[in-house]
């Protein structure tokens, strides 16, 4: 453990996160090296946020490119950019929604979809599910499952109530004509990979039909691919109002997007939303670049296959089951999940934790390779 490091760091930054006693100076695709040369396997991906792994020469061209081309513009000038980048995200998004809108981060993309929600119905509630994550912003936090211990805010922006996860009983009881929107992660990241059933997600669906309340579907986590297919709700063919992504979307860089339908755009006056980084081109060039990479790489079915081996081997030594889709896993342990993963990082691998103290959480780059499973495996067994 390099203490001078932490020390460093300690002395001038906000201590708001436990940190790991490992510094990282470089990556390469899915490995990460410390400042004292050690190989790190990632299973974590900068929190679901390398789909590509790291250093890949393609990508880091494109950016360099476009830096050199035109660095920034903001949302007062129309970009080409921005409009292939809107347009290629819209292609691989459920059919039913029409238009994006680029910001920054994932808490504020949901920011924007529950203001969105809220002015379009012009009703107080939103209903969330029970351990779902979707921020630290005043909206998003709100509806963020225990956030009473950090919230900060003297008041919510709305009324919040909480649908316990996979009870579409409940869920027909509580989606009623007071709510303006139901607010869900088809699997529930910062929860362990908590994958909600097809069953619930229809059930919040045609609720939200009955009651014409909005379902706001957040894929922050499980977008752009990590479930296996583009985002984690084509899974069920089932259709939100509003979709929201972020992480893994620009490759790496910070950036966030809404999408809407038809109809909630017809609703959305000038002047409604802004951003000054949102959509910024050095941004669009990377979102580009990521959906045709997942294409060309066929990375979709890359995902599907290394599920399928983590699945198969990675039940083992302390891991009695695995929740979740794709390469957005958790992985259930018999005891505490953050003595494993600092067993496991002892061994030069990296991974997550999640609200669920039983649950290791995997969220590896989309380029993950048999080999990198194959080692876990093998150190999960001699722990
Ligand atoms: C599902 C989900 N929504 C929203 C967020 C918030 O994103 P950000 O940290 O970019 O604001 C997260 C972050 O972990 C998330 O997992």
């Amino acid at each position: 453990m390099n203490r001078d490091y932490l020390h460093k760091e300690e002395k001038s930054l906000i201590q708001a996160y436990s940190q790991l006693p490992i510094s990282v100076v470089q990556g390469t695709e899915c490995e990460l090296i410390t400042n004292d040369g050690k190989k790190i396997i990632d299973f974590y991906g900068g929190h679901a946020v390398v789909p590509l792994g790291y250093g890949l020469d393609e990508y880091l061209d494109v950016i360099n490119t476009q830096m050199k081309k035109l660095l920034f513009q903001s949302n007062l000038l129309p970009l080409d950019i921005r409009a292939n980048a809107a347009s290629q995200l819209l292609s691989i998004s459920p059919k039913n929604l029409k238009k994006v809108f680029f910001v920054n981060s994932g808490s504020e993309a949901n920011e924007n979809a529950l203001k969105i929600a809220c002015h379009y119905k012009k009703r107080k509630k939103i209903l969330s599910i029970s351990h779902a994550f979707h921020g630290r912003t005043a909206a998003a936090a709100a509806v963020t499952w225990g956030s009473e211990s950090w919230y900060g805010f003297p008041s919510k922006p709305f009324e919040v109530e909480f649908i316990p996860r996979n009870n579409s009983e409940i869920a027909r009881k509580m989606i009623n004509s007071d709510v303006a929107a139901v607010i869900v992660e088809p699997i529930q990241g910062v929860a362990g990979a908590f994958d909600l059933s097809e069953e619930f997600l229809r059930t919040i669906r045609d609720e939200c039909n009955d009651h014409s309340a909005l379902m706001i579907v957040d894929e922050v986590q499980s977008g752009m691919g990590r479930s296996g297919e583009y985002f984690a709700i084509q899974n069920f063919n089932i259709e939100p109002d509003i979709m929201t992504a972020a992480k893994s979307l620009g490759g790496g860089l910070p950036c966030s997007v809404i999408f809407i339908s038809n109809l909630l755009d017809e609703t959305i006056k000038k002047g409604d939303l802004g951003s000054t980084f949102g959509g910024n081109p050095v941004i669009c060039s990377a979102i580009e670049f990521v959906i045709q990479y997942i294409k060309e790489k066929n990375l979709l079915n890359n995902v599907i296959e290394r599920e399928k081996e983590i699945r198969d081997l990675c039940i083992t030594g302390p891991v009695n089951g695995i929740q979740g889709k794709g390469l957005l896993l958790g992985l259930i342990t018999d005891h505490p999940a953050h003595e494993i993963q600092k067993k496991l990082l002892k061994k030069n691998i990296l991974t997550g934790l999640s609200s669920d103290p039983s649950v290791l959480r995997l969220l590896p780059p989309l380029v993950l390779q048999s080999k990198h499973i194959e080692k876990l495996s093998q150190s999960l067994t001699e722990i």
